[in-house]
């Protein structure tokens, strides 16, 4: 589905970057937290945060707020689901 592809593979025109590039990675920095099982409500809201400029988080949150500002309420709904339904190890990728 759309949010599975956005995660995989981002938005190129919408200038989405592919969340789990970041989120993804078994070696990922540790400021970068699991998406995977988190619930559906607790993602859309953070997204529509991060899309607003209104959570501040860590010094790593303008990386999010570039991620966040090309995606419509539509893709944040599918990212939601997509990430809220994913298994913890699955969605956490293998790459
Ligand atoms: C360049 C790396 C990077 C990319 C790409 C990225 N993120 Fe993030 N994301 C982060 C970092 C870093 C944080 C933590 C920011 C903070 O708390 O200050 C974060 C936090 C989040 C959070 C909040 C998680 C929590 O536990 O509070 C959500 C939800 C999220 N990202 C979703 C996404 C989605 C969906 C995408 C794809 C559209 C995406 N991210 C792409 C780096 C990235």
């Amino acid at each position: 589905g759309r949010g599975k592809e956005t995660a995989e593979r981002g938005m190129r025109p919408a200038g989405v970057p592919a969340c789990l590039g970041c989120h993804g990675r078994q070696d990922r920095s540790r400021f970068y937290p699991s998406l995977a099982g988190q619930p559906e409500r607790y993602i859309t809201a953070q997204l529509g945060l991060f899309r607003a400029g209104k959570r501040g988080g860590t010094r790593f949150g303008h990386l999010m707020a570039n991620a966040a500002k090309g995606l419509t309420d539509d893709d944040i709904r599918a990212l939601a689901a997509y990430f809220s339904l994913s298994a913890a190890p699955s969605a956490t990728g293998t790459r």
